[in-house]
């Protein structure tokens, strides 16, 4: 192997090249948690996307682990645990779930649940004003949005989950849509 094949595998090898962007001088994603993306996102012009989150159960996800009815539920899935200590409870109910404990920011509250940053990727850094602005920028830094809903929300709305009941996708996105507001 030459110097050169030497240098590069170690570059892909290395766990830095999977996590960074192209951009080398880019940190990795971290969340920021849901208060944060409030900061803007909490007006009548921008559209109240945190109040019309915090309405929402998603907001409560964490919470609804915290009831006898959750941990009756794990109980009968086989498990020994309590819902809020069961992994595969967890995974649907949280954010940033079993992520490196350095990826979570100051602000990131796991108790918040299925949150922002849940559905439209870790926000550190596309969560500056003058990226937001620029749908194309906020992609390019980490910022997911989601042309095929439906398919997205089964990601969690399916079999899997012990009290599944299939509902119609519009009425789903009715109760959570979060629009910005058309006429600014
Ligand atoms: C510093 C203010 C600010 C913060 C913090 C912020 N945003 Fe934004 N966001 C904006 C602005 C401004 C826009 C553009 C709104 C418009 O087009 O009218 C925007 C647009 C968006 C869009 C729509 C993109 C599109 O065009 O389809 C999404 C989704 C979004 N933000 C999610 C988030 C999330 C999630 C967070 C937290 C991780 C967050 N934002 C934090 C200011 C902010
Ligand atoms: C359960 C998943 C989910 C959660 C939680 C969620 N969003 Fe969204 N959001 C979506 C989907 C799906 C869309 C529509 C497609 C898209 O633009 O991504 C959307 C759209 C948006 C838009 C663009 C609306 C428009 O009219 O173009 C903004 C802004 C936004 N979300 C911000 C937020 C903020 C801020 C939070 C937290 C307070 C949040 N979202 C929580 C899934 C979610
Ligand atoms: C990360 C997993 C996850 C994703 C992705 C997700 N959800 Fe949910 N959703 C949940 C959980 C967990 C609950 C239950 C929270 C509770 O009851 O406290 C829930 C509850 C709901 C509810 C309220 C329950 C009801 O029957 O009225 C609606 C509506 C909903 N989600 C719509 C959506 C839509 C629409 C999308 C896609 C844009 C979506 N969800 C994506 C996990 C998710
Ligand atoms: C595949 C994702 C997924 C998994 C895994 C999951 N949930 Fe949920 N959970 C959801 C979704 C989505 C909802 C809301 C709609 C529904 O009931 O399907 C929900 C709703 C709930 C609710 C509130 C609704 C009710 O009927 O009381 C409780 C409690 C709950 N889940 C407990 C649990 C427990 C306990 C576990 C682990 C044994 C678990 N969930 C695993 C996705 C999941």
């Amino acid at each position: 192997m030459t110097h050169r094949t030497a240098i590069i595998m170690l570059i892909m090898f290395s766990p830095l090249f999977f996590c960074q962007d192209k951009d080398t001088d880019k940190k990795p994603n971290t969340f920021v948690g849901a208060e944060t993306c409030g900061l803007c996102h909490k007006t009548e012009k921008a559209g109240k996307q945190y109040d019309i989150w915090k309405s929402t159960k998603h907001s409560q996800a964490y919470k609804a682990l915290l009831t006898p009815r959750a941990d009756s539920i794990a109980l009968a899935r086989g498990y020994k645990t309590p819902a809020i200590k069961t992994d595969e409870c967890m995974g649907c109910h949280t954010s940033g779930y079993k992520a490196d404990p350095t990826l979570l920011g100051a602000k990131f509250h796991v108790e918040d649940g299925v949150q922002c940053e849940t559905c439209h990727g870790a926000g550190s850094n596309y969560k500056s004003v003058s990226i937001m602005k620029n749908k194309e920028e906020a992609i390019k830094n980490g910022l997911m949005i989601h042309t095929d809903r439906e398919s997205f929300c089964v990601q969690c709305h399916n079999e899997k989950s012990p009290t599944y009941v299939k509902q119609d996708f519009a009425v789903m996105w009715d109760k959570i849509k979060h629009p910005i507001p058309k006429s600014k």
